[in-house]
């Protein structure tokens, strides 16, 4: 199967209530994991790369690895890039065969955010690419850029926004944050104002970063295996549930599988001293994140037979 665009996967989502879930990818494990997930239910799958990722992989790498999981499946799969920084990295990623990008401009002044995501976009639209833009700013730590405070997005810019730039699909801040660490007090998103932009922009799909749940399962697990990741939440499951049901469409995932990862490998190393083939922990690593991913397109995104 070639990758695909998330056109066709957004419009049903939209349609049925449901999100697609993006997750993202650093090696080959992760990669296995998500794929033999959405093999098993029959689900539509975003995987996204960050600049990071492209970093420590290197983009061939994960172009490789994804032509070979494109021939073992049926299944329509997006090959995204998350938080692209410019114009440029957006094009490397388009020529290297990326299906869609993000032009994080999120840090930008509002007009130069627009000029920034409008040269994206006709480069990517000439070339067949979706685009995702965004608006507004998280709290927390995404690779080179860190916010202490978030700016929740304004409904009325967000639809200035899309008219100005032209771009398919808008990250927007409602109370989510990335990292392990988003809530001190009380869970809540704003679900008034992503019902305005709903409004505001009918059928245009939105996306959710910072959308982990940050499992307790895995927080217990790693701590009680020599971890320090005490204190940790996410976003409560119905919460996301919620917004996969509004405009929301992408559901933006990178912390539950870093944690579902490290503390399957921090339990087998204290229960199996002795080991040291990578594959002896890498194995169940994998098989950790496959039944998180799983449990998220069965239960929280609801995209479960949607392929
Ligand atoms: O939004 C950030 C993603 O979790 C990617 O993280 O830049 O450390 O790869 P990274
Ligand atoms: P989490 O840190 O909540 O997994 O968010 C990931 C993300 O938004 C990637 O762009
Ligand atoms: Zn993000």
């Amino acid at each position: 199967m070639p990758l695909v665009t998330p056109k066709e996967m957004f419009q049903k989502a939209y349609a049925g209530g449901y999100a697609t879930g993006a997750f993202n990818v650093n090696n080959m494990e992760i990669i296995q994991g998500i794929m033999a997930a959405g093999q098993e239910e029959r689900s539509p799958l975003i995987l996204q790369v960050s600049a990071g990722a492209r970093k420590y992989a290197q983009q061939i790498y994960i172009i490789k690895l994804m032509e070979a999981a494109m021939a073992l499946t049926d299944l329509p799969v997006v090959l995204h890039l998350d938080h692209g920084q410019n114009f440029e990295i957006c094009k490397e990623v388009i020529d290297g065969g990326f299906t869609s990008v993000m032009i994080d401009g999120s840090h930008l002044p509002f007009e130069e955010n627009i000029a920034e995501t409008k040269k994206v976009v006709e480069y990517a639209h000439s070339k067949g690419v979706w685009v995702e833009a965004e608006l507004g700013r998280l709290a927390g730590v995404e690779d080179e850029v860190s916010s202490e405070e978030s700016i929740y997005t304004d409904p009325d810019q967000a639809a200035e926004f899309v008219g100005k730039t032209g771009c398919d699909s808008l990250a927007i801040a409602i109370g989510t944050s990335h990292g392990a660490y988003k809530f001190k007090g009380e869970a809540k998103l704003d679900f008034e104002r992503l019902e305005k932009v709903g409004k505001l922009l009918p059928g245009f799909p939105i996306v959710l970063h910072g959308a982990s749940s940050v499992p307790q399962e895995f927080v217990a697990m790693a701590n009680q295996y020599g971890g320090q990741v005490g204190g940790a939440r996410g976003v409560p499951e119905d919460l996301l549930r919620k917004a996969a049901s509004m405009a929301v469409c992408k559901i933006n995932i990178d912390t539950d599988i870093r944690l579902a990862m490290t503390a399957t490998i921090r339990k087998h190393f204290t229960e199996h001293p002795a080991d040291f083939d990578p594959r002896q922990y890498l194995g169940p690593a994998r098989e950790a994140v496959k039944n998180m991913v799983r449990h998220k397109i069965r239960n929280v995104l609801g995209c479960s037979g949607k392929a």
